[in-house]
């Protein structure tokens, strides 16, 4: 059987591709563990800035592998705590991640691309959370996530017919970042995991939680957060690098320290 997670490293970008199209890469245990471990040995390795998930140009991923999951009683999903262990792996990884989404990303699909830190888009992107339809609800967060990603009135929209939406009224309503030509998204994705690698990675990851603190926390605890951060930077040598090498026009020289 061919492996349904695929790791590629492109120098300083660590790449996972969800590889289990005869599922339309449908996630089930076995995708989810290997998630959860590509990105661990991603974020174990200094070499690695910025990690992309990605499917394969016609999903994603379809959602939650409904075979495995349609005689689940109650017992096996709470006993199992289906959907958290490895699924919130994702949250606690403290590098950037990239979800570069072409296809379906539907269900599963779309909460795991909620997860990650931001979301590229291919023209043939569909968004959905159908759960509805399979007599249950969102369970990966898209009851949370989505309505503070695209407001309420769209989340309810999408929750409560199923419905998808395209790449465009993704984009418009803050889902996505960007959109790129379906054949060019992995590729443009990488190029931009590239220069987010280039930068500083303590830095980065301060970026990370001050950004994710936004959602946490009220405005003004928020804002304390982002200044003490913003004061802890100056003890980095890359500050130095980074303002020193602007004033003597080069380029810097990150040292991720
Ligand atoms: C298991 C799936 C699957 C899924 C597709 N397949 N989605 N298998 N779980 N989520 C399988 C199909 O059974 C089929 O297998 C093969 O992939 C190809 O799918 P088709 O339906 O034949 O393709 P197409 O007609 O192109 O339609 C694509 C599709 C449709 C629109 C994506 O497959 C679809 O609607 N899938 C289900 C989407 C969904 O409801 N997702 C939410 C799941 S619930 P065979 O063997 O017949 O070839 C969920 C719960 C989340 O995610 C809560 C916690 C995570």
């Amino acid at each position: 059987m061919p492996e349904s997670i695929i790791r590629e490293t492109h120098d300083k970008v660590g790449l996972i591709r969800i590889n289990r199209p005869a599922a339309m890469n449908a996630l089930n245990d076995e995708v989810i563990e290997g998630i959860g471990s590509a990105l661990a040995s991603f974020e174990a390795d200094d070499d690695i800035g910025c990690i992309v998930l990605t499917g394969d140009s016609k999903a994603f991923a379809a959602g939650a592998d409904i075979r495995a999951m349609k005689d689940f009683d109650y017992m096996a999903a709470y006993q199992g705590d289906f959907i958290t262990r490895n699924w919130e792996r994702l949250k606690t990884c403290r590098k950037p991640v990239i979800a570069a989404v072409a296809g379906y990303a539907l269900g599963g699909g779309c909460e795991l691309a909620l997860m990650c830190d931001t979301i590229y888009a291919a023209e043939n992107a569909r968004f959905g959370l159908p759960e509805v339809k399979l007599g249950t609800l969102p369970g990966a967060g898209g009851t949370q996530r989505l309505p503070r990603a695209v407001g309420k009135a769209k989340a309810m929209d999408l929750c409560f017919t199923g419905r998808m939406m395209d790449a465009v009224e993704a984009e418009r309503c803050g889902l996505v970042a960007r959109i790129f030509p379906t054949e060019k998204l992995v590729d443009e994705t990488i190029a931009i995991a590239q220069t987010i690698a280039g930068y500083s990675l303590p830095v980065l990851m301060m970026i990370k939680e001050s950004v994710n603190r936004a959602f946490e926390t009220s405005l003004a605890e928020g804002l304390l957060f982002e200044r003490r951060t913003f004061h802890a930077s100056f003890a980095l040598e890359d500050q130095k690098e980074g303002m020193t090498a602007f004033l003597e026009k080069r380029t810097p020289k990150f040292r991720n320290r």
